[in-house]
């Protein structure tokens, strides 16, 4: 049996932060997103840097249970075990030239709140399902980790959307609300549920992350957080090497919010 640890949604922004963390403290990774190309490069740069650790990348749209099992049954052809689970995929968030519109409480679509919540909710929810019964039923030590939001607390404040001409450029749908204070009922359920089978289950809630926003959208923010600036990408990377390992193995069923202080304003 070799354990691995399994992202999800890899080649994003953070992913790449998430997996770099995990190896760093000796994991070994199975990298995993729906953009193969993005994922393709990861693999290939990480293969680089960690010239002795053992990294797979493999094409997973976790909106789809038959690719999840298709993934999981590859793996255990090979005797790969996942031992830790991290659920990080998120849906494309766009600024659509068209989403103020779209992104309106009284506007949303079905189409669009079902394909969402697919996405963020659903995903972490089978992944969870699939990976960590194959835990319970293998008796391994697992872990799992939900990726939230200071949004799985608050509600999003519209008004840092606000351009320079006063207009709103940009509307943070409900989906995310509902997806993110969703994610943080999923970690207590699967956290209380699988707690006699040796598995922990918690949700790290990042803060903005600092990454091309406009400058307008930065000033905003920044009013919003006592620290009086957005996160580093690199911020959340000790957060997670104490996540999955055993440095916080008497934790389960948390969510810990590293926003530089939003949530308390
Ligand atoms: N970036 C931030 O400022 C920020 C702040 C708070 C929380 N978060 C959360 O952190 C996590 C990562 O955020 P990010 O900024 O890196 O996002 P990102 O958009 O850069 O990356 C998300 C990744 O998920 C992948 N993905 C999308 N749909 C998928 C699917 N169906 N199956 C598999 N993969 C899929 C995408 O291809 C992409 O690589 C998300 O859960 C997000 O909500 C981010």
């Amino acid at each position: 049996m070799v354990f691995y640890s399994l992202i999800t949604g890899s080649s994003g922004l953070l992913g790449k932060y998430h997996s770099e963390a995990l190896l760093q403290i000796n994991h070994n990774v199975v990298l995993t997103d729906k953009n193969l190309d993005q994922l393709k490069k990861d693999v290939k740069f990480f293969k680089k840097k960690y010239p002795q650790k053992r990294i797979l990348g493999l094409k997973m749209d976790i909106t789809s249970k038959k690719n999840i099992l298709s993934v999981l049954k590859f793996l255990k052809k090979k005797n790969i075990w996942i031992n830790n689970l991290i659920n990080n995929a998120a849906i494309d968030a766009k600024f659509k030239r068209d989403s103020i519109n779209l992104n309106k409480f009284e506007n949303i679509s079905l189409k669009v709140w079902n394909k969402e919540i697919e996405v963020g909710l659903s995903g972490a929810m089978l992944c969870s399902q699939i990976f960590g019964n194959e835990m319970v039923k293998k008796k391994i030590k697992g872990n799992i980790l939900n990726i939230g939001s200071d949004l799985s607390v608050l509600a999003p404040n519209q008004s840092i959307y606000m351009g320079n001409k006063k207009k709103l450029t940009f509307i943070k749908p409900v989906t995310y609300s509902v997806i993110k204070h969703g994610i943080v009922g999923l970690t207590k359920y699967v956290a209380s549920y699988w707690a006699n089978k040796n598995i922990r289950c918690n949700c790290l809630s990042p803060g903005p992350v600092l990454n091309k926003q406009s400058l307008q959208l930065q000033k905003n923010l920044k009013k919003t957080i006592p620290l009086n600036r957005l996160a580093n990408m690199n911020e959340y990377v000790g957060s997670i090497k104490f996540l999955c390992s055993d440095d916080s193995k008497y934790m389960t069923g948390q969510n810990i919010i590293i926003d530089g202080g939003r949530t308390i304003w």
